[in-house]
């Protein structure tokens, strides 16, 4: 099944739209605005768990796998979302967060409570000594991926919060429940699916210390993950849907893969090295200008890669983990509207599927809280303590967490310069930037020269240009520090994109705009009215011949 003609629309229901005034996002509010979503042109939404969870983790921590948590609605609801989307011809594809469990699942409270059979769903393991966990690995939210079960005398492993339990894939009994629960929603008439770490089940098969890192390398890509995930794809029985797989730490031979059609596993994989060109020396914690020269050997590793070989991305700048691209690639101040677009056509024009993050359309920024009281996502609380601890001031902790915190992308959906930007009638869960006065889809829909109404115009010339869709793409001005520029093909079409990634004027190398002019090509779209000599701030020209 092909899905280089499709697009697809990522919802954060918590921050979505909320339709009975708690404060809180819920399936109704999608269902109210599945017009909106519908005139985007997009096929697919993906909307984030709405399951049963104590939210420790923003439902990434499940505790029923086949239930709606009363918070966001009902069974019924989410029937009647199905049924709502596809009359407007819209797609349903659900996050399955198979690699771990909340602690609150039933499977892990009955392993908890001494039932053997329990804990062999669950990676439990002698420590090596006194108050000493099996091996030195971080869990990724910071801290240690073991928590001791005094009860038991055993520690169990969670490469997430310590509130999610990982998942022993290697016991048959978990792989057989964990694709009935694919079966399930498969069955309820769900278009596709995103698997959350999927990357990360196969656990090696001695534990040891990693010497080198913080265990990630060890257990990234497992030795038997292909194996699993072929497994789960035809015991549910979803080969050939939409389905994407979100890879930590991965390289390109596994995610071709994982994606290569013959595999019979995935549609496409999401992968992040894009989106660590910023963190200084690989962390995340540690502030950076993005490397642009970085960017480009990594677009193009990825791009020329994945084509070669058969294997499809899922290409993106946003989510509910990622800071706003337009804050963090771009200028959301003096070129706010340049450079949203500049990114947008960055990612629209390029072979794969493209997702496209709430907000992300009309240009939404950062958060820019400034007290840590309005940050609540476990991973920046954590990080928080652990920069102050480290000996960071407040100034400081609070600059690092303002640019790095995935609270960044889960601020309320601007609908409106109303009151709490029209999400809510009450003080919604996670405070607003103040711009949604002027950042906002009301506003938006109003302006021809929107950001909002670029986006449209993307993904329609993608639906309507096979050369987006198939057409081979090959990178030029690589010795270019500020400009990432490619070329697409397809038999005699030749469309070329030309992006600058700097809020100045900067040259090409390889022969100027007018150039390209000359040889036949013409501007089809870009951010600026005309062609100026040079590329002026953030500037993308879209050339056709
Ligand atoms: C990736 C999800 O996108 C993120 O939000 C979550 O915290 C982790 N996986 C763990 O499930």
């Amino acid at each position: 099944m092909k899905f280089s003609d499709k697009v697809v629309y990522q919802i954060y229901p918590k921050s979505f739209y909320d339709s009975n005034g708690d404060g809180l996002g819920d399936i109704r509010g999608i269902i109210e605005k599945l017009d909106y979503i519908k005139s985007l042109g997009v096929d697919y939404i993906w909307t984030t768990p709405f399951y049963p969870s104590p939210l420790k983790d923003g439902g990434y921590d499940i505790s029923d796998y086949t239930a709606i948590d009363p918070r966001f609605g009902t069974m019924e609801d989410f029937n009647e979302l199905v049924k709502a989307a596809a009359e407007k011809g819209l797609k349903i594809m659900l996050d399955m967060v198979l690699c771990h469990t909340s602690y609150q699942h039933e499977w892990f409270q009955r392993a908890l409570a001494g039932e053997e059979n329990y804990q062999r769903y669950y990676i439990l393991r002698d420590g090596r000594g006194q108050g000493e966990p099996p091996t030195n690995w971080q869990c990724a939210f910071g801290g240690s991926a073991w928590e001791y079960v005094p009860r038991l005398e055993k520690w169990y492993l969670h490469l997430h919060d310590v509130s999610q339990p990982d998942l022993n894939w290697t016991n048959p009994k978990v792989r057989e429940e964990l694709a009935n629960v694919v079966k399930f929603w498969k069955e309820k008439g769900v278009a596709g699916f995103r698997f959350d770490v999927i990357n990360l089940i196969s656990k090696p098969e001695i534990f040891e210390d990693d010497t080198e890192g913080l265990g990630r390398k060890l257990f990234a890509d497992g030795i038997h993950v292909h194996e699993y995930l072929s497994e789960l794809v035809k015991n549910s029985g979803i080969d050939g849907m939409i389905t994407v797989g979100e890879m930590a730490s991965t390289d390109l031979k596994n995610c071709l893969l994982y994606t290569r059609p013959d595999s019979h596993e995935l549609s496409m994989s999401f992968s992040f090295h894009h989106l660590k060109i910023d963190y200084k020396n690989g962390d995340k914690w540690s502030l950076m200008d993005a490397d642009i020269s970085a960017l480009k050997k990594i677009f193009e590793e990825w791009q020329v890669g994945m084509t070669e070989n058969n294997g499809w991305n899922a290409v993106f700048w946003c989510n509910h983990d990622q800071p706003r691209a337009v804050s963090r690639f771009g200028d959301d101040k003096k070129y706010w509207k340049e450079s949203a677009k500049m990114l947008a056509a960055a990612i629209h024009l390029m072979r794969g599927t493209p997702y496209i993050y709430q907000g992300e359309e009309i240009g939404m920024t950062n958060a820019k809280f400034n007290s840590i009281e309005q940050y609540r996502d476990v991973e920046s609380l954590n990080y928080y303590k652990i920069l102050r601890e480290g000996g960071k001031s407040e100034t400081e902790a609070l600059k690092i967490i303002g640019e790095r915190s995935r609270d960044n992308g889960r601020t309320p959906m601007q609908w409106s310069a109303e009151k709490f930007a029209d999400f809510s009638t009450v003080e919604p869960w996670i405070s607003s930037p103040a711009n949604y006065k002027t950042v906002n889809v009301a506003a938006e829909e109003k302006d021809s020269d929107s950001i909002l109404n670029f986006y449209k115009m993307l993904v329609k010339f993608r639906k309507e240009n096979k050369i987006v869709q198939d057409g081979d793409i090959k990178f030029f001005e690589r010795e270019n520090n500020d400009v990432i520029a490619y070329r697409r093909t397809l038999g005699d079409e030749k469309l070329i994109v030309i992006c600058n990634y700097r809020g100045e004027n900067v040259n090409l190398t390889e022969g100027n705009l007018s150039e390209y002019v000359a040889d036949g090509y013409k501007k089809i779209f870009g951010n600026y009215e005309g062609l100026a000599d040079n590329l002026r701030p953030f500037e993308v020209v879209v050339f056709h011949k």
